[in-house]
């Protein structure tokens, strides 16, 4: 009865859907040329130590830079049900290549346990340089633009109901120094993603005194994983890339969300390049900013491959469980998502057409009405004061109907005696803009000195 409940199922070794389960060679296998320098670099110290001959290592890594010649013209044949993961790939590729008898010498001392730890840190480092270049492209192009339009003002908002005007160059910067830190934040990641795991071993070390400074300099690592137990278990350097591209991804998301609002016919802020929109199949007005829903959307799936490969890390008992497969997938989607995402939102950026029209007809007077008690405080009247005499400025706008900044001097007078008639200049946004000079403010000289503190973020 075993037979027919099983039998089926059985070809004699593995369960054909536990291979499956089993095999990670379709997503590592673009960790092929990693894995190779690996191998060249630890050939090279298993040579030095007089562990294999000279000969033996110029053989391999004959053998292994042909192989990486048939990755990368796309004529490596993967063996279905054979080829487990990358280093299985490689090695049985090495053997038919160069022979048995010293490709069976590549793996003494070694184990895939450090070898995935060694080809994962060395692509994501790779990466993580490249989308640092992204991330200092995209804040150069906030500051450029931050510098260009520094008179467009608009409103800002809280709540998003109108709350104070703003230069349009200060909201671009609030976000920019966000994207600063993310940079910031980023270089530490990379220091940490940039050490060495080979000669780690399974877990216990290297028994043949293999040199691992030598090998780490060879692949450019900044240093090494001091215990070998850590250094095949540690998988915080994937923990710690997926956090910090969660609260990038957070950050885009958010600015893509303002734009989204500020391209609505309501708004009319913004104007999309039709680069980075499309139509819609049906309504031929419609042209929709998938760009910016896009960047939104995508910031849930990173947040989701962080939260669930925390899930995988707990409760692992030391050193290498298989478990540990899982960090790959999550690893390449993120930082595809996150790559792609910085440049696009750079795209969206560089070829956004601003209305200052729009903008400066959604001032309302109302947004005067914090300057308007200000008025008062210059002339001494306590702020809690101020703010209530503003208030009832506002009252009396509404019930009459009239704009703020229409109110009769007489009208103003009536409610507070302390009113002079200067208190027409409060009526005025861009100074009430001007007025906001303390550093990190709206003003123009303050949010001049943002992008001089910025550019010197972005070095
Ligand atoms: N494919 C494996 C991984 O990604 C490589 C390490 C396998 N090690 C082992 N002891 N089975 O984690």
């Amino acid at each position: 009865s075993g037979n027919m409940l099983w039998g089926g199922r059985f070809t004699g070794g593995l369960d054909p859907l536990m291979v499956h389960y089993n095999e990670s060679i379709y997503f590592d296998k673009v960790l092929y040329k990693q894995d190779i320098l690996g191998s060249i670099a630890f050939a090279r110290a298993n040579a030095k130590n007089g562990i294999i001959s000279q000969a033996e290592f110029q053989k391999l890594e004959q053998g292994l830079l042909a192989v990486q010649k048939e990755w990368e013209t796309g004529t490596f044949a993967i063996v279905p049900g054979v080829d487990e993961d990358i280093h299985t790939a490689n090695e049985r590729r090495l053997g038919e290549i160069i022979g048995k008898d010293v490709a069976g010498k590549l793996h003494t001392g070694r184990s895939r346990n450090e070898q995935i730890a060694t080809d994962m840190r060395l692509w994501l480092r790779d990466e993580l340089h490249a989308i640092e270049e992204h991330l200092r492209a995209f804040l150069r192009v906030i500051a450029a633009r931050a510098e260009q339009e520094i008179d467009v003002i608009m409103p800002g908002y809280t709540h998003l109901q109108r709350a104070q005007p703003i230069r349009w160059s200060h909201w671009m910067l609030s976000y920019g120094f966000a994207f600063a830190s993310d940079l910031e934040r980023l270089g530490e990641v990379i220091k940490r993603v940039n050490r060495s795991a080979l000669g780690c071993g399974a877990l216990a070390g290297n028994p043949f005194g293999i040199d691992r400074d030598m090998m780490a300099a060879e692949l450019g690592f900044d240093g090494l994983l001091w215990n070998s137990m850590g250094g095949v278990a540690d998988r915080d350097f994937v923990a710690e890339t997926l956090q910090w591209g969660s609260m990038l991804m957070q950050h885009i998301s958010r600015w893509a969300e303002d734009l989204i609002i500020y391209s609505t016919g309501e708004f009319g802020f913004v104007r999309l390049a039709d680069a980075y929109s499309t139509g819609s199949s049906l309504m031929p007005q419609k042209k929709n900013p998938d760009s910016l829903e896009l960047l939104r959307g995508k910031s849930g799936r990173a947040f989701g491959h962080m939260a669930g490969f925390m899930m995988t890390l707990k409760g692992l008992p030391s050193t290498y469980n298989k478990d540990l497969q899982e960090s790959v997938e999550p690893m390449l989607d993120h930082v595809k998502t996150v790559g792609d995402s910085i440049q696009i939102a750079n795209g969206v950026l560089a070829t956004l057409a601003i209305q200052p029209d729009k903008m400066q007809a959604s001032l309302d007077p109302f947004m005067l009405a914090t300057d308007l008690a200000d008025y008062l405080v210059r002339k001494g009247v306590p702020f809690r004061e101020t703010h209530h005499i503003s208030g009832r400025c506002v009252a009396l706008s509404e019930q009459t109907g009239t704009p703020m900044n229409e109110l009769s001097y007489a009208q103003l007078k009536a409610i507070d005696a302390r009113f002079d008639k200067d208190i027409a200049d409060v009526f005025d946004y861009e100074k009430s803009v001007e007025m906001r000079s303390a550093k990190g403010g709206t003003s123009k000289s303050s949010v001049l000195e943002q992008i001089k503190v910025l550019k010197a973020m972005i070095g």
